[in-house]
């Protein structure tokens, strides 16, 4: 089991064998996120799915803060390094890269990427984190995409973070196809509720998953959770 403290939007603490793991830090700035301190993050590695502003807003300071691996494109980086951190590790969709005993792979997202002064960020992604006994799909800002079979061909995942906010990612429909997809059956819901733009019913989304025998965690910000 991994165990999980969700921050808030698609920013989530996993700790899987011992490792911390942090993705998309956006916290200071998400309203919903405001009893969450940056400073009681604690990160061996922080992942970054692209370079908009709700991923990356607390991305420079954490990495700072604790030293940690960040992976992510060459582009985020390089970025990144020219901001004074240099314990980076650049990859790119289709590799593979072992970090603590833990398998990152890098796998497709369909979205758009930029930084936020509007500077090119490289490529959207995902990410497979492979552990002993967890094998968990984050997939960052992303449409919903025939690629993810490639997921269910490749890996017995145990759980996936997945975006259900709609508008800008797949809503709670396509997320449920994702699912089935990439092949798991325990979700945990991210994106959705931050801004208006990306509010759900809960209530509707929980009885679509339910039907379809997928079990479906849309936590708040602050909450613990095991996947
Ligand atoms: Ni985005
Ligand atoms: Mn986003």
């Amino acid at each position: 089991m991994a165990k999980i403290w969700y921050l808030g939007h698609s920013t989530l603490q996993l700790e899987i064998d011992g490792v911390r793991i942090v993705t998309d830090p956006f916290i200071s700035e998400n309203p919903k996120a405001a009893d969450v301190n940056v400073s009681d993050v604690e990160a061996d590695i922080i992942l970054v799915s692209h370079g908009h502003g709700d991923h990356v807003g607390d991305l420079v300071e954490l990495a700072k803060a604790t030293d940690a691996e960040v992976i992510s494109c060459f582009e985020i980086t390089t970025w990144l390094e020219n901001q004074g951190h240099s314990n980076v590790r650049p990859m790119n969709i289709g590799g593979n890269y072992v970090s603590n005993g833990i398998r990152f792979k890098m796998v497709n997202a369909v979205h758009s990427s930029s930084f936020p002064d509007g500077s090119y960020a490289g490529n959207p992604a995902g990410f497979i984190i492979e552990g002993q006994n967890d094998c968990i799909y984050f997939a960052g800002d992303t449409a919903l995409t025939y690629d993810m079979k490639l997921i269910n061909e490749e890996f017995d995942l145990t759980g996936a973070l997945l975006p259900v906010g709609d508008n800008f990612t797949m809503g709670p429909d396509d997320a449920l196809k994702a699912a089935q997809m990439c092949g798991t059956d325990r979700v945990v819901g991210i994106h959705f509720d931050t801004f208006g733009f990306i509010e759900i019913d809960h209530e509707q989304t929980e009885k679509l998953f339910e039907d379809a025998g997928i079990e479906l965690f849309l936590p708040n910000p602050g909450e613990e959770l095991e996947i």
